[in-house]
C-alpha cells in the first residue's frame, strides 16, 4: 500500500536542485494484490514496465485498488510502483520505484517517491533528500481537482526547454520554500497564504497553470482563503488552498462545487 501525495511548495524547482515541501495524503491511497494465474497476462505498459523491474513474472495477475486519481500531480504513478514492489515483497521498494518514475515521467526530482512512502510531510533536495519537517499551523488545505489531466512529463520537459527564460522563476520558487520553513516552525499561517500566492504566479510565469488552475485560485482567494496555488506538475491536475477556519473552507468547497469542481479538506 501507499498514499498520494500534494506538493505545498517547490514545484519545478525541485527538478533543478531546489528544496520542495510535501504533504502525505493518507486518505487517498493505492493497493495491489497479486495472483497466480496459468495464463499470460494483459498490462498496460506501465503497469508491465513496474512488474518488470519488481521481477513479478507474466503469469500473475496484478490487482490494483486506487483512491488516487490519475494525472492530477497527487503521485499516483509514485504510488502504483511502491503498492506494487509492497505487495511482491521486493526489498529495494524505493530503488524500483524511482526507475519506474524516470520511465513515467522522464526527470523526476524524486519527491513524489520520497513522499508516498512517507506518513510525514518532507523538505526534499535532490543533495540532501528526504528531511521530515513537522509542523502544525492548526489549519485547512484543500485539495481541489481541475478536471483536467495534466502531464507532469510534458511540464518538466517544457520548462527545461525555456530554462534559461525560467531560471529567474526557479531561483524564486527555490528562496520561498526556505522562506515557507520558518514560517511554517513558527505558524505564520498568513505569510504561507502570502507565499502561495507568490508561488503560483511565478508557476504561472514558467508556463505551468492551466486556465481552470488560476480560475480555482481566483475563486478560494475571493472566498477568503489566505493562499492557494497549483500542486504538483502543473498543466491542470489539482490546486491547494488554505484556510485558519473550517467554517471557510467548507463555504469555499460549496462555492467551488457549484463551478464544478471537486475538492477534499485536509489538516495542516
Ligand atoms: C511533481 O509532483 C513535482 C515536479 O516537481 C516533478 C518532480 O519533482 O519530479 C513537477
Amino acid at each position: 500500500m501507499a498514499h498520494a501525495k500534494a506538493i505545498f511548495f517547490g514545484e519545478h524547482a525541485v527538478v533543478y536542485g531546489k528544496k520542495g515541501i510535501s504533504i502525505p495524503l493518507l486518505e487517498m491511497s493505492v493497493t495491489a494484490k497479486l495472483n497466480k494465474k496459468n495464463e499470460i497476462q494483459k498490462r498496460d505498459e506501465i503497469i508491465n514496465y513496474i512488474a518488470n523491474e519488481c521481477g513479478i513474472d507474466n503469469k500473475t495477475e496484478i490487482i490494483i485498488e486506487s483512491k488516487i486519481p490519475v494525472g492530477r500531480g497527487l503521485g499516483s504513478s509514485a504510488a502504483l510502483s511502491v503498492a506494487i514492489a509492497v505487495a511482491n515483497k521486493n526489498k529495494e521498494i524505493k530503488k524500483i520505484a524511482d526507475k519506474c518514475e524516470k520511465f513515467i515521467h522522464g526527470n523526476p526530482s524524486g519527491i513524489d517517491v520520497n513522499q508516498v512512502m512517507s506518513k510525514t510531510p518532507l523538505l526534499f533536495s535532490k543533495k540532501d533528500g528526504a528531511i521530515p519537517l513537522n509542523f502544525n499551523l492548526d489549519s485547512f488545505l484543500l485539495i481541489i481537482d481541475t478536471g483536467i489531466v495534466g502531464i507532469t512529463k510534458n511540464a518538466v520537459a517544457r520548462v527545461k526547454e525555456n530554462f534559461e527564460k525560467n531560471k529567474i522563476y526557479i531561483d524564486r520558487l527555490g528562496n520561498i520554500t526556505e522562506e515557507v520553513v520558518i514560517h511554517l516552525k513558527n505558524k505564520n499561517v498568513n505569510e504561507v497564504g502570502n507565499l502561495m500566492n507568490e508561488a503560483h504566479k511565478l508557476l504561472q510565469k514558467i508556463g505551468v497553470s492551466h486556465k481552470k488552475n488560476d480560475e480555482i485560485v481566483e475563486i478560494c482567494n475571493c472566498y477568503g482563503a489566505l493562499g492557494s496555488k497549483l500542486t504538483g506538475g502543473g498543466d491542470g491536475g489539482c490546486c491547494i488552498s488554505l484556510t485558519n477556519k473550517l467554517e471557510t473552507a467548507k463555504n469555499i468547497q460549496e462555492k467551488l462545487r457549484e463551478k464544478g469542481y471537486l475538492s477534499w479538506i485536509v489538516t495542516v
